[in-house]
């Protein structure tokens, strides 16, 4: 089976990338922004004739949620509209598409975990590029699984984890909001649950094709998830808890974009992940 993998550079693809190197599993021909913009449809076209892999898994996407609020028009380039493009290539060679989706999709407003079957409503263009991909995708292929995820961390890339513990180095007062919550996901279990779905899918040439949920347990505040950063390395800093309105941020967020995922442990038989004990594992050098 031949995996195409998009955006192979950032924090998600790096740690697929580790894991099909580890592991060896499949074929796949992993490719960074400089090597394929996936805004350039032709360049796209090509790869996908020239390769025509069975897979193809985007972890390519604009993420920088408050510049996208002035840069609209490039968040959608790259989320929504070759999103699209992407999906039409999957049907014609009729590969699957594997896309990753985000919590930012919901308001937050909800009292309790938002499932699939709750009306996303976006409070920012982030969150409403990503939706558009989904409705894309929805609307034109027919095998794609589509994994909401959220609060992503590792030690690759730009992520909470790592800008604390730059914060920490500095010896000032650091100040994180304690009014919104989500699920911290370790992006190497999501990188390995993505390897057992595609197991599944070589095995038996099919997979329960949908959109899921998929994030890390339990659900905190980020204050709480700075604490537990703190602790697990160690780290005595003066962390201060604050609300969102004494931290304006160019895009709004949701209060609460904790997502629960029953649908996706009862379809694929697979455990929520646990982010506590890879905070704990990454911490001593482990993960
Ligand atoms: N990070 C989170 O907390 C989080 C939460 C929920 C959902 N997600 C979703 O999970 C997926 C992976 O996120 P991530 O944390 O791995 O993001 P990331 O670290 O920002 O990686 C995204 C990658 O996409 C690349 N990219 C940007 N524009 C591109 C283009 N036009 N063509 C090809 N590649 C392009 C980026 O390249 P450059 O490095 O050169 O910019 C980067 O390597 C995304 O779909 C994201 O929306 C992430």
């Amino acid at each position: 089976m031949k995996l195409l993998l998009l955006g192979a550079n950032g924090q998600l693809g790096q740690a697929l990338l580790q894991q099909l190197q580890q592991q060896q599993p499949f074929q796949y021909l992993a490719l960074s922004r400089s090597q394929l913009d996936i805004t350039d449809l032709n360049a796209v076209a090509t790869v996908m004739a020239q390769y025509r892999p069975d897979v193809v898994i985007n972890c390519a996407a604009y993420t920088a949620v408050d510049n996208a609020e002035q840069q609209a028009a490039a968040c959608i380039a790259v989320n929504a509209t070759a999103v699209g493009h992407l999906a039409e290539f999957c049907r014609q060679c009729n590969s699957l598409l594997l896309q990753f989706s985000t919590d930012y999709v919901f308001n937050g407003r909800n009292q309790k975990a938002y499932t699939e079957q709750d009306i996303p409503a976006p409070l920012n263009v982030y969150g409403h590029s990503k939706l558009q991909a989904e409705q894309v995708i929805q609307a034109s292929c027919s095998k794609y699984v589509i994994l909401r995820t959220s609060w992503l961390f590792s030690a690759f890339g730009h992520n909470f984890y790592r800008t604390m513990l730059k914060l920490a180095q500095r010896g000032q007062i650091i100040q994180v909001v304690n009014d919104q919550f989500g699920c911290p996901t370790y992006a190497g279990d999501l990188a390995a649950v993505v390897l057992q779905l595609l197991q599944r899918y070589q095995q038996q040439g099919s997979l329960a094709y949908g959109i899921y949920h998929l994030a890390g347990s339990p659900a905190v505040s980020w204050y709480q998830f700075a604490e537990a950063i703190f602790a697990a390395h160690q780290l005595k800093v003066n962390l201060q808890a604050i609300n969102s309105a004494s931290w304006p941020t160019l895009a709004a967020r949701p209060a609460n974009s904790v997502l629960e995922c029953n649908k996706f442990c009862a379809t694929f038989a697979i455990a929520v992940p646990q982010w506590q004990a890879r905070l704990q594992q990454l911490a001593s050098g482990d993960a």
